[in-house]
């Protein structure tokens, strides 16, 4: 099966959905689907209508099961340096695109799944969906990014016990933690309050979202004195937007605003 199978591109009224497709390998992330996954986020951030992405799969069972284990067998510290290489590119530059990103995760988001999960902006969860990082099983550690975005996100301790385990933990343990925003008791509750939250963030203006994800992605770089210098910037640059002056408008005319997202 080609690569452009195992990874399906759709966009419509202002929504991309890309959807992992590799269902005999529970949505395995090869070099293949990798690359493939990334030309279409890129394709999403260069298509001025699409203002939202959505990131998911196309069966229940899995979002994704980690890398692909097979492409390691043969491999040594030089020969896997591709494979991490692009896989933490792939969440580097997820999290570097002007549009929010939301991962809808049904089933198992293992591994690289839970690392790719872990780069975009905002996780919803079924009640079916399970999360771990199981690589210490394999005798390696994650590669993706894991151990600099789990800890972020759910603080050092949880984040060494997941690691050093390799437990799966999980819907309701994933919300607890904060690893995930929202659980849905199915799946099809889970895509369709997906999907009403992309077209929600469809209306809102997308200057201020790509300004304010900029300056909330800075929270986990900077000091709190340079992540405030940084805010009062992109603050400011708000105020030269058609948007700003369309937003307060329509709140003094009491009226709802029609974004230009300019
Ligand atoms: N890489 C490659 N193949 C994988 C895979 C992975 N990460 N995860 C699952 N698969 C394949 C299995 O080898 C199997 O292929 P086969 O039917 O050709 O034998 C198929 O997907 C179904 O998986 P299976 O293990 O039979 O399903 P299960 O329901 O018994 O178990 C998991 C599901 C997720 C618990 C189990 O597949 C698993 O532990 N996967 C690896 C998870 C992991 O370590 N990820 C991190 C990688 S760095």
């Amino acid at each position: 099966m080609s690569s452009e199978q195992d990874v399906l591109y759709q966009a419509a009224e202002g929504v991309a959905t890309i959807t992992i497709n590799r269902p005999k390998k529970l949505n395995a992330l090869n070099l293949a689907v990798i690359k493939t996954m990334r030309g279409f986020f890129q394709q999403a951030e260069e298509d001025q209508s699409v203002r939202v992405v959505i990131l998911t799969s196309a069966e229940d069972k899995a979002f994704a099961a980690g890398a692909d284990i097979t492409e390691f067998k043969d491999r040594n510290s030089n020969t896997v340096r591709p494979l991490v290489e692009s896989g933490q590119e792939l969440c580097r530059y997820i999290e570097s695109m002007s549009k929010p990103v939301i991962a809808s995760v049904n089933g198992f988001a293992l591994g690289g799944g839970c690392e790719i999960a872990m780069a975009c902006d905002i996780r919803y969860a079924s009640a079916n969906a399970r999360f771990g990082q199981p690589e210490i099983n394999l005798g390696i550690i994650p590669g993706y990014g894991g151990s600099a975005r789990l800890p972020r996100l759910v603080g050092l301790g949880i984040a060494k016990e997941m690691i050093y385990t390799g437990d799966q933990i999980k819907a309701d343990e994933a919300l607890r933690i904060g690893l995930v925003n929202k659980v849905f008791d199915t799946v099809e509750t889970l895509r369709a309050e997906t999907l009403k939250l992309a077209k929600t963030l469809v209306t809102k203006p997308g200057v201020a979202i790509r300004l304010a994800k900029q300056s909330l992605n800075k929270a986990w770089e900077l000091p709190l004195g340079q992540n405030l210098k940084f805010e009062t910037d992109v603050f400011r640059q708000t105020f030269d937007t058609k948007d700003k002056v369309e937003g307060v408008d329509a709140f003094l005319s009491k009226r709802p605003a029609k974004f230009s997202h300019r």
